[in-house]
């Protein structure tokens, strides 16, 4: 089964085909034949975040060139496709309808079945395109711009919302720190990198709810920003080692809160594996971390490779195809869902 998918939920413009074996329904063997990806980080770059109007305007523009280069690269035309997938939420409501309405245009223009996907249940079963596939139940910890929520997949379609951030997610975290600490948008990226030469130790920032509320499985990353901009104002934005000091430190504190719930659900549940997943799950430290506590904790850990953990068209295509192989199939009035949840 050969099955497009498109993603516009954000900044990034995606396009994949992907082909599968949906028959073994536990661990079904998909690859991806393509897999295009245009990002907007120039377009939103100067105002240090996604301003939703020029997002919408940049997918139109790019919708198209990116389906069809992903068509070229897997050497395929619609004809020979078996279903198109497209992110119907959650996401800015303006980007989500640009592919949408490409979706349904494609569709209806070649006949093929269409099929709307949540962006989330994409992020999580993008390890499935790994040569480490995941079979369930396993513990998702999806950690993005948008998102940092646990998931216990007991099955393909079946997805249970264990704990999830109760004010900034992990990416915004970043992003938004990294806008206090001048650098540029998107800041996760540059934060790891900064991180690297940082001491960890240098500052002893709070984690969360860690010590608040042991046994939930919620997270809280404000307190933490707000940490890092009291420290700020009293010092000036540093520079040189202390500026990579302060990112270590603030990553390290990002990260303890992120692995130490995610190994404590792990436990409670009873579950042997954990995928972590979502653009967060590129970070460095996140990957590094995770290994060894998972590794103490004796939790097979999967984590996809960085392109699979930002926002791609092939996990997309797949959760797509897993649907349409489960007999979904969305009509003509498929709309974007803006607060879609999972
Ligand atoms: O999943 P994603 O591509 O888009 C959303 O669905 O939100 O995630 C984007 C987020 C941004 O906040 C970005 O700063 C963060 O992922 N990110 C990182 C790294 N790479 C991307 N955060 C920390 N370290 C990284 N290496
Ligand atoms: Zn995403």
């Amino acid at each position: 089964m050969r099955v497009l998918g498109l993603e516009t939920s954000c900044d990034e413009t995606a396009a994949a085909v992907i082909e599968i074996d949906a028959a073994d329904t536990e661990r079904p063997r998909a690859r991806a034949l393509s897999d295009v990806v245009h990002t907007q980080t120039e377009v939103h770059a100067r105002f240090g975040g996604v301003v939703p109007e020029l997002a919408s305007r940049d997918h139109l523009q790019r919708a198209l060139p990116v389906v069809d280069q992903a068509l070229q690269q897997a050497q395929v035309t619609l004809a020979d496709l078996d279903g198109i997938a497209v992110t119907c939420g959650p996401g800015l409501v303006g980007a989500l309808l640009v592919g949408v309405q490409l979706a349904k245009s494609l569709a209806l223009a070649s006949g093929k079945p269409l099929v709307g996907t949540n962006h989330l249940e994409g992020h999580l079963l993008a390890a499935l395109l790994s040569d480490d596939a995941p079979a369930p139940p396993f513990l998702g910890l999806v950690v993005s711009g948008g998102h940092t929520s646990l998931y216990e997949v007991a099955a393909i379609g079946s997805y249970k919302l264990l704990g999830s951030t109760l004010d900034d997610a992990a990416g915004e975290a970043f992003d938004k720190v990294a806008k206090l600490l001048g650098l540029p948008y998107p800041g996760g990226v540059h934060i790891d990198r900064l991180a690297r030469t940082g001491d960890p130790k240098a500052h002893a920032f709070p984690r969360g709810l860690a010590r608040r509320k042991r046994d939930q499985l919620d997270f809280s990353f404000s307190g933490l920003k707000t940490a890092v901009r009291v420290h700020v104002e009293e010092h000036g934005v540093p520079t040189g080692q202390a500026l990579n000091d302060l990112c270590a430190s603030f990553q390290e504190a990002v990260c303890d809160a992120l692995t130490a719930r995610a190994v404590r659900a792990a436990r409670a549940a009873r579950l042997e594996r954990l995928v972590i997943c979502g653009g967060v799950a590129a970070n460095s430290r996140l990957r590094s971390l995770a290994q060894e506590r998972c590794a103490a904790d004796g939790i097979h850990l999967h984590l996809p490779a960085v392109k699979l953990c930002t926002d791609n068209g092939a996990m997309i295509a797949l959760s797509g195809a897993l649907r349409l192989a489960r007999g979904q199939r969305a009509s003509m009035d498929l709309t974007a869902d803006p607060g879609l949840r999972l």
